[in-house]
């Protein structure tokens, strides 16, 4: 089964085996089938935030299901369902269709619902799970759907417990959203602040104008997936001491950072990588993208192991020229 148009960054590679996923129904069936239960999984949703090292010699498990719903009402939040596999971007315009935010920062990332608590996806101030109820999964080892809430998914900076514990043994069926009546707009992030500054007429923006306003950015600043291959940031951005990054400001007084609540601070790695000039640079069919070192793309052909290269050619510099070790974000099968 080819998977290159099933993975953002458009890599060549094929699946010894395909599954379409629709309903819990599909995963009974799989687990009770002793040729295919056997098999290695690859629970895939939009490929977005994956790197295909070679072929997958196993079975995809591939979220198809659809639906969004409201489901409940709370005093203060109005609680909406969505299937694991409709696109995230859908969902938000759904929110926003309802006059629901909450979302609305989060607009244009690329994937699916089912995969959105994975690695709880975050831009422009907000984080999934602040939006997070529950979700619904399938547990491939004993066949049985359990529920988890918020602090079940033991939610982190583009982590959960699905990278962790629960890594290729659930199936996320659902997701439930918990939107706040009372909306006001998170504008914490300046670059988000000050594209409303300059769009709006100096009244707080509605959920739609921040939706547009994060488009813009997201449309000027990062490459297109259709277009040019890429599963987005490509690291993470590191968290070190306070310690550690006052050391690096003396000798890097223009290392840009965050204090973080924990007092540890995060470096953003895309200033890192600039810093050490791969902005723009390729090695082989993989390459850094020009407006924003954190990409990699590839630039047309590029197998997981010139990703691999490029990655690892990146880290290395950033090690030698800083002392910190940047973490993948994107999982590699
Ligand atoms: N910077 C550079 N050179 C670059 C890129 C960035 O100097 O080539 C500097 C910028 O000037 C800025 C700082 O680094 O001062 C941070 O850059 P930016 O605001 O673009 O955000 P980021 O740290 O690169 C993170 C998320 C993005 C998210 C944006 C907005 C991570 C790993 N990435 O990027 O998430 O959209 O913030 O919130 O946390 C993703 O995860 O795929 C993703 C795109």
């Amino acid at each position: 089964f080819p998977l290159r148009l099933h993975n953002t960054f458009g890599i060549a590679a094929s699946a010894d085996a395909y599954l379409p996923v629709r309903s819990a129904a599909d995963l009974h069936a799989l687990i009770a089938n002793p040729f295919l239960a056997d098999l290695p999984r690859l629970v895939l949703g939009g490929g977005s935030n994956i790197v295909l090292r070679g072929d997958f010699h196993g079975l995809v498990l591939h979220s198809c299901s659809r639906g969004i719903a409201i489901v409940g009402e709370t005093a203060s939040h109005t609680l909406v369902r969505a299937a694991a596999g409709e696109s995230w971007h859908a969902l938000v315009l759904w929110t926003l269709a309802h006059q629901l935010g909450g979302l609305e920062n989060l607009s244009l990332i690329p994937g699916s619902v089912g995969a959105a608590p994975i690695q709880n996806i975050g831009a422009y101030g907000v984080e999934m799970e602040s939006c997070f109820h529950s979700l619904t999964a399938f547990d491939l080892q004993d066949g049985t759907l359990f529920t988890l809430d918020r602090a079940g998914c033991a939610f982190g900076y583009r982590d959960s417990i699905f990278k962790h514990d629960l890594r290729d043994r659930a199936v996320i069926l659902d997701v439930t959203f918990a939107l706040p009546r009372n909306w006001t707009p998170e504008l914490r992030y300046a670059e988000l602040a000050n594209e409303l500054a300059q769009s709006g007429d100096g009244t707080p923006p509605n959920m739609r104008q921040v939706s547009d306003a994060v488009i813009a950015i997201r449309r000027r600043k990062l490459p297109d997936p259709a277009v040019i291959g890429n599963a987005g940031s490509f690291f993470k951005n590191p968290l070190v001491t306070r310690a550690q990054r006052d050391a690096l400001l003396i000798a890097h007084p223009a290392l840009v950072s965050h204090d973080q609540p924990d007092r540890s601070a995060k470096l953003a790695a895309g200033w890192l990588i600039d810093q050490c000039g791969w902005k723009g640079r390729a090695l082989g069919a993989a390459g850094v993208y020009e407006k924003q070192a954190l990409v990699l793309v590839n630039l047309g052909g590029a197998k997981g192991e010139d990703v691999l290269r490029l990655a690892q050619a990146i880290q290395q510099d950033v090690l030698q020229k800083f002392g910190v070790t940047l973490e993948p974000e994107p999982i590699f099968v």
